[in-house]
């Protein structure tokens, strides 16, 4: 997809139309359900609502659990849903359809995941992981550090390479989130996944913020492990199950933790000694959310026919697009970018920094443009190109704009904190 260069005078609202008029994946928009009068920029934290998973949900609810009962795990095909929806996500992240399963959170297949991968690499002592990274992969990191009595080097973003190469044979597994979810900054996956195998260790990627945005290449990049989740930009809903990669050659030598009777080879024998199934079933654990998982798969539907390189190029077109307006329409307000400048840095969200961020976030929401705060001073906004316009930026921006000249954003009940930010 070729996207044609911005004009160099100051963009103006029309120069945002015509970008939606030569954009050729516009039309995907058609597939979700957008409340009227909502500009919705959060799709990096819970997707919107596809059409279908609706319906899909309902008579999933009403005929399959209502009145084929328990029949349903065979004739509605409930009990191979996980290894079904994961063969969809393989073709997103760049892997095979054997190497994906969809359970658990992204925290419990971390968990799964990190203990297999030090299991593989058991007289090497040191995970390797960033220092701000969401604090869910720090938490199960230390836990498992403390349980398999390994050591764990935090860096600093940059400091990731040097740290990897501190470790030096010692170095058991890196593990990091592709795309940071306050900066929106990105790592190098290719480089720092080959430099950590050159070492011999093993790399896990936290996928959360890169799948269904980036044309992700598990399998070309040779990655060992990854994890997912099903929530942000995959749109499978509030809580949509996770998902797991288990690069193929490892399926047969790893040995995950949490050893349920999904994971069992036979499970349907109840024998009384754990046998793990040789495939990727392995990861599963106990009895798969069905609910979620058919409203996960309905939502898949909408990256039908899709081409991530496409939807990467819509991306970075947009981020340049917002990084642009805030330069010419809000400077002065006391806003700082956040994120990196350049599109081959950054994931698909725009992050600015605000002392009075949360109150500017509140009263941005008020008018019915969504994005979201994380402490202490960060606006996250999240492009998903399946269904946010060029038009949807420049009037995000406008009202950002309009809330700063007339300090709308002081009013007190934009000061108030809510539980979920
Ligand atoms: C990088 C990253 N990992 C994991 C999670 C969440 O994990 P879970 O689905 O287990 O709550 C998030 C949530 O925003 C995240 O940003």
């Amino acid at each position: 997809m070729t996207i044609a260069p911005l004009p160099q005078r100051p963009l103006t609202r029309a120069d945002t139309q015509s970008l939606d008029a030569a954009d050729v994946l516009a039309p995907l928009r058609q597939r979700f359900e957008l409340p009227e009068g909502i500009n919705y920029l959060d799709g990096n934290s819970l997707g919107a609502l596809p059409k279908g998973v609706a319906e899909r949900v309902e008579r999933a609810i009403r005929e399959e659990w209502g009145q084929g009962l328990i029949r349903s795990w065979n004739d509605a095909d409930w009990y191979p849903a996980p290894l079904r929806v994961g063969q969809t996500i393989a073709r997103l992240i760049g892997a095979q359809g054997h190497e994906v399963v969809v359970c658990d959170s992204t925290s419990v297949n971390l968990y799964k995941v990190l203990v297999a991968a030090l299991r593989l690499r058991p007289r090497r002592r040191i995970v390797v992981c960033e220092r701000g990274n969401f604090p869910t992969d720090a938490y199960i990191v230390n836990s498992v550090a403390e349980l398999m009595k390994v050591d764990v080097i935090y860096a600093d973003p940059d400091q990731v390479p040097a740290a990897i190469e501190a470790a030096g044979h010692e170095l058991a597994v890196v593990q990091l989130t592709h795309v940071h979810y306050k900066s929106g900054q990105l790592y190098d996956m290719a480089a720092l996944t080959a430099r950590t195998q050159a070492l011999g260790a093993v790399v896990i990627w936290d996928l959360a913020h890169s799948a269904g945005v980036i044309d992700l290449q598990l399998s070309a990049l040779r990655v060992d492990f990854a994890v997912g989740c099903g929530y942000k930009y995959l749109n499978g809903g509030p809580g949509a199950p996770a998902y797991v990669y288990v690069r193929e050659d490892h399926l047969s030598e790893i040995r995950q933790p949490l050893q349920g009777w999904h994971g069992h080879k036979r499970p349907f024998e109840f024998s009384h000694d754990y046998e793990p199934h040789p495939g990727i079933d392995q990861m599963l654990v106990g009895t798969a959310s069905q609910l979620g998982l058919i409203a996960f798969e309905a939502a898949l539907q909408a990256y039908e026919g899709v081409e991530l390189a496409q939807v990467r190029a819509k991306s970075m077109a947009l981020g340049d697009l917002f990084v642009r307006l805030v330069d010419e329409r809000l400077a002065g307000f006391g806003f700082g970018l956040a994120s990196p400048r350049e599109a081959a840095r950054r994931g698909s969200q725009v992050s600015l920094t605000h002392e009075q961020g949360y109150a500017i976030m509140q009263a941005l929401i008020a008018r019915g443009v969504i994005g979201d705060f994380r402490a202490p001073d960060i606006l996250r906004f999240g492009f998903a190109p399946l269904y946010v316009r060029h038009v949807d930026l420049w009037d995000a921006i406008e009202a950002l704009r309009n809330i700063m000249h007339s300090g709308q954003w002081r009013e007190p009940r934009f000061a108030q904190r809510k539980a979920v930010t």
